[in-house]
Parts: C-alpha cells; structure tokens; sequence
C-alpha cells in the first residue's frame, strides 16, 4: 500500500475511534531504590488513541519513569496499565507483560543509531535480529523512510546526515515495527532550535499520516503546547492536570501550572466586586480606584476586601500613550523601565507603583521610550484571581525578578 493510502486510511480510523483510550495508566506508583520518595507517586491518566500526548513537567518530575514503565522497561511498584482493553500490567495480580510484546516504538533522548551502519541497516535493524525476509525488509525500511521525509538516503551511511536527518533515522527505526504505541522522551534535545520547530511539525504531520498514539516527554512548554493533544503537567511524580494546550493556558488548576507553562505578569490588589458566577473586579495596590477584571481561579467565591493575586500573560497587557488624562477605572498608570526590541515585538519593563515591575509586549508599530508615562491596560478575558495565598512561591526560586515567573526559571536545568 502507498504511504498516502495508508495515511488516508489511518486519518479515517483516528476521527472514528478518536475517544477510545489507547492507553491507561491506573495509580502507577514507583519508588527507586535507596530513594524514598516515588518518582512517580499514583499517576491516573487515559491517552486516547490516534493523539499526540505529552507529559510535561521540570526535570525530575517522573517523566522517563512514567515512559519506561508503560514501555515495560522499568518495573511498576503499585498499579495497573492496560493498552485498549488488554491489560499489560497488574500489580494486585503480580502480572506484566515482557516488553517486547507490548508493540510499542521507543525514541529516546540520546537517540544511539549506529555509525557503522548505513541509513537502510539502521532502519532495518529490528527487523534483521527478528529474522524477516530480506524482501520485506527492504520493502518496510522504505516505508518507514518515506514516512520521515528520508527516502532515497539508504545507502547514505549514519554519520553522513545532519542532526535533524540522523533524528529520523531514529524515528524511522522506532517506527519499523508500526507500532500502535509511539514513546518519544525528549527526542529533539540534540538539535538546535530552528531544527526542533521543523521536527516538532513532522511529528504532528506523522501521526496524522500513520495514526498512531504518540506520548511525547518533555520540559520544554512551547514545544509541549505546539505539538499536543492533550498534555498532563506534572510535578513531584505527580499530575497536576491534564487538558489540551489551550484549557491549560487559560484555565491552569493551580500555580505551579500556571507559571510553568508560559509567562505570568502578577499583581496584588483587593476584590471590590465578586459574584457567585466567579467574575471579580480588583483594585490593585497602588492604583486608588482601577478595576481590574477577571475570573477567580477557585471554586469558593472571593470575599469583597479580600486581598489577591491578579494573574495575566504579558500579551494580554496592552499599552497605550499618557495623554495627561485620568482614567483609572480603566487602566493602571505606569513608566516605561526598559525596552527590548525581540524581532516581531518589542518587551517593555513597566514600573508601576506599589507593584513589582510588570512585563508587557507590543507590536513594532508601536514604539515607547524608556521614562515614558503609559496606560497599563488589561484584557478582561484574559486575567485570572488567585486568593493571596496561592502565589507560586517555589516557582520563584531562583528568579531574579520574583514575578515574572517564567517555565525557564521551572525548569531548572
Ligand atoms: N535509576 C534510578 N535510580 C534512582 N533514582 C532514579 C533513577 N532514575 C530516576 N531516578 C529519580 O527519580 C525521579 C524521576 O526521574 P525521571 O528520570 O523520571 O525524571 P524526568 O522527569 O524524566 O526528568 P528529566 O527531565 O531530567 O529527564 C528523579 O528524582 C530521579 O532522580
Ligand atoms: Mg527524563
């Protein structure tokens, strides 16, 4: 069958089956030895077939454990894995299946093809040590090429190939099988950042053309929200929460996924106004009469008085030209601190009073000068009220500006 057949073929399967879990992992516990806190600690999640799922989370947090256990390549403590309706795992049963028969593809971060051999021997490895037929090889290696964007580089032996070439070497080798599983842990750490933006879009148009399931590790949060599905943010070995790119932008659980997965501009005010709905108005510090609205980030209702954490991306703060006029109903005061000129925006450091200094971007069309006066003016939509208490202090570690927490500073590698 044709490559493109077979993708056509694929993509109609995933839109009718796309619900059903491919995947389950049930309260998978882990716990190294000579460690004792788990390195994944009771980790439920459903990857549902034909998607691209990522688990995303700083280093340490239990990623590649989480991986090597649904590959079989490290031992569950606790728990139960199923793919679709087998169970591959059973702790209370004392059960789990050998690696090899669970028809899974790995990829992993130091992605060893082997420089001895030319693209086609590599890819065709897994095939030759199971004894297939020369034929077949050859016929599934080609495949398999095509599917990475390598076809007619063969014979072309391993070293030969740039980083981004011998990456698809490795996925391609991963992906000899036709796995219904595809394990990727950080498989694009080797390249540099022009390349990963390439990659990252191959791998999305691949899973489309094949259909396979794709857990994608990483800690790199733009990567994980241009290239997913659905993500589960971890911490500790832990999910802190699961949903698609745009649900946990918007409406991250808790703190730590807030300022893991992108910018955080926070500001600390009173609510004024809170309704059962969630729809509060804040007066922030140092502003006397400005309103701030946004939705609260807790179930409870924010108390009127109470003080809080108003929470926003820097792209939703807009600025605009002090005239002279008042108008602190609809915006905040502010001086330009420093500019930043990044290419297709500018990065203005804005000094407010009472208020940490806040992060802004704006167009190029747009230009202020440092010690300019401005209008701060925020997005309604786009601002989320956390009660005081609920500032991500430890996510603040190691910032020099302790409120512009940004997943670098989380990541801490
Ligand atoms: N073989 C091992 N023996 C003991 N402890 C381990 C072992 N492998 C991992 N750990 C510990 O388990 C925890 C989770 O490790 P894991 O490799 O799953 O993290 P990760 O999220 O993949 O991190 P990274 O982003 O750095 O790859 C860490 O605290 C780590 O030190
Ligand atoms: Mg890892």
């Amino acid at each position: 069958m044709a490559a493109d057949d077979q993708g056509n073929d694929a993509l109609a399967r995933r839109t009718t089956v796309e619900s059903a879990p491919a995947v389950q992992l049930e309260h998978l516990i882990k716990t190294y030895p000579g460690n004792p806190v788990p390195a994944v600690n009771d980790v439920s999640l459903d990857i549902l077939e034909g998607q691209v799922f990522t688990l995303l989370g700083p280093s340490g947090c239990g990623k590649t454990t989480t991986l090597r256990m649904i590959a079989g390549l490290e031992a569950v403590d606790q728990g139960k894995l199923l793919f679709k309706d087998r169970v591959i795992v059973d702790t209370s049963r004392g059960y789990s299946m050998p690696p090899h028969s669970r028809d899974v593809g790995m990829v992993f971060q130091s992605y060893a093809i082997w420089p001895h051999m030319t693209v086609e021997d590599n890819v065709g490895f897994p095939l030759k040590v199971r004894r297939e037929k020369k034929a077949e090889i050859r016929e599934r290696v080609a495949r398999a090429l095509e599917l990475v964007g390598l076809a007619g580089l063969e014979k072309r032996p391993a070293p030969m190939l740039s980083g981004g070439q011998q990456q698809r070497v490795a996925l391609a080798r991963a992906l000899i099988y036709e796995p219904n599983v595809l394990l990727l842990d950080e498989p694009f750490s080797n390249l540099d950042a022009k390349l990963r933006e390439q990659m990252r879009l191959e791998v999305k148009l691949l899973q489309r053309k094949t259909g396979v399931t794709i857990v994608f590790v990483t800690h790199d949060q733009v990567e994980a929200l241009s290239l997913s599905d659905r993500i589960a943010v971890m911490d500790l070995g832990m999910v802190q929460q699961i949903g698609t790119p745009h649900e946990l932008y918007q409406n991250p659980a808790n703190a730590f996924v807030r300022d893991f997965l992108g910018k955080t501009v926070l500001l600390t005010g009173t609510v004024k106004i809170s309704n059962p709905s969630g729809q509060v108005a804040v007066e922030i510090d140092g502003a006397p009469g400005s309103a701030v609205f946004g939705r609260s980030s807790t179930a409870e209702e924010l108390g009127v008085g109470q003080a809080v954490n108003v929470a926003m991306r820097p792209e939703d703060v807009k600025l605009a030209a002090n005239d002279g006029r008042q108008e602190p109903s609809t915006g905040l005061p502010g001086v330009i601190e420093t500019q930043q000129f990044v290419g297709e925006r500018t990065e203005y450091r804005v000094r407010l009073s009472n208020q940490p200094p806040l992060l802004a971007y704006s167009d190029w069309r747009q230009a202020f000068h440092e010690g300019e006066g401005v209008w701060v003016k925020i997005e309604p939509d786009a601002v989320t009220v956390w009660p005081g208490w609920a500032t991500a202090t430890r996510i603040e570690e190691g910032l020099d500006e302790p409120l512009l927490a940004s997943a670098e500073a989380t990541a801490r590698v």
